[in-house]
């Protein structure tokens, strides 16, 4: 299988993975009106050629947010199992994001209102939604994973794909991105660890590339993607590591020689801005996700009609990734391929609710 669809097709346009907060409760489950949202943009030709689906955790520490449809029991696989017929219906391909938080999250989240787990004892700077209402707290204190504890927790990344396998989804990306756990590990100013996944380079991978590991034992490399972003910082701006470059390229390198499909790189969260070091990491991260059989390299974050188009030629990308205008453009690669204006998303409608700024965007 491609995941691509169409390798050399002008319009190489994936959904990007949008939590959206309106899991059905209790029980954090997808429904029919998830199935809705994704078979929307799921037209190969109009909307995305492949569409990531919203993070989804894979075990019940791994949530973070209100109501975030998980991917770890058996009415939760058969909640996604409508949305992947759905999408598999229009003739899309739908793969699965597999999250956990780690210590981006809340007690009251949490089995028991215990605390979240990390690889530090050090609060993440930032806030969760945490009710229906959308209330927002800071993250609760973290406990440190220990060593014996760790390999559990991959584990229920190898049992999250294999649900995800069986819910009828096309692939997965492992979440290794914007703050979460994998990055927890990744990241020199984060990681306090003295064990085998803590101090150099090499160890504070290990954690990474042991979930990678399990899960292309379930899905093999040519249908996982790992999700990166290497710019991410917390509420002040620090992004936790002091050698940005060495950690991102040695990751890509390490993901390359596993020979997954596609790094998925966010490059930001604002359109039009590239912030002062980005195009440095970018570039190491290409160079080294290169190769005989290196995947394909996704960019996204920011990207506009014309910026992707000059990505695209350049030959800095093989495929952009778009967020939030797919929110309010179901049928977003025909109006870029044709020119069409889009229509603007509305930030109030992001999380929490229903259908309204869900499911009633129309097509051009
Ligand atoms: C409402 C919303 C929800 C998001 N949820 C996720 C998510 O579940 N997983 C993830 O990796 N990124 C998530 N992101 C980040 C997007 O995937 C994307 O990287 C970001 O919106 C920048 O791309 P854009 O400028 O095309 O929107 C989210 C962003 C928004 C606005």
């Amino acid at each position: 299988m491609t995941l691509l669809g169409e390798p050399n097709g002008p319009w190489p346009i994936w959904m990007a993975p949008l939590t959206r907060s309106r899991a059905i409760q209790p029980g954090n489950l997808p429904g029919a009106m998830h199935a809705e949202y994704y078979a929307q943009r799921a037209d190969p030709s109009d909307g995305a050629v492949v569409i990531i689906s919203e993070a989804a955790p894979v075990c019940p520490e791994g949530h973070g947010y209100f109501a975030t449809p998980g991917i770890h029991h058996r009415e939760q696989v058969h909640g996604w199992k409508q949305v992947t017929e759905r999408v598999h219906g229009v003739g899309g391909k739908i793969i699965c994001q597999l999250w956990h938080v780690g210590r981006v999250s809340h007690r009251s989240l949490q089995p028991a209102n215990q605390a979240p787990v990390s690889s530090t004892v050090v609060p993440a700077q930032s806030k969760t939604y945490i009710d229906a209402e959308g209330h927002r707290a800071r993250c609760s204190t973290p406990r440190s994973l220990s060593s014996d504890e760790i390999p559990q927790v991959i584990d229920s990344f190898r049992t999250a794909a294999s649900n995800a396998m069986e819910a009828g989804f096309d692939g997965v990306e492992i979440h290794g991105a914007n703050g979460y756990l994998l990055e927890q590990f990744l990241r020199s100013g984060i990681n306090d660890r003295t064990d085998q996944y803590g101090g150099s380079l090499e160890n504070r991978l290990r954690f990474c590339l042991e979930v990678a590991a399990v899960v292309i034992g379930v899905w093999g490399a040519e249908n996982v993607g790992y999700r990166v972003s290497p710019i991410s910082g917390d509420l002040d701006g620090d992004r936790g590591d002091e050698n940005m470059l060495e950690t991102y390229g040695t990751l890509a390198k390490q993901l390359a020689l596993l020979k997954i499909a596609f790094l998925d790189v966010v490059e930001s969260f604002s359109v039009g801005q590239r912030e002062p070091g980005l195009d440095a990491i970018c570039q190491r991260m290409r160079e080294s996700f290169s190769g005989g059989n290196a995947g394909l390299y996704l960019a996204g974050g920011g990207y506009t009609r014309d910026s992707a188009r000059d990505a695209l030629d350049s030959g800095r990308c093989d495929g952009i990734i778009f967020g939030r205008d797919f929110i309010s453009n179901p049928d977003l690669r025909r109006r870029l391929r044709e020119d069409l204006p889009l229509t603007p998303w509305n930030r109030r409608s992001f999380y929490l609710g229903g259908k309204e700024g869900y499911t009633d965007w129309p097509c051009a």
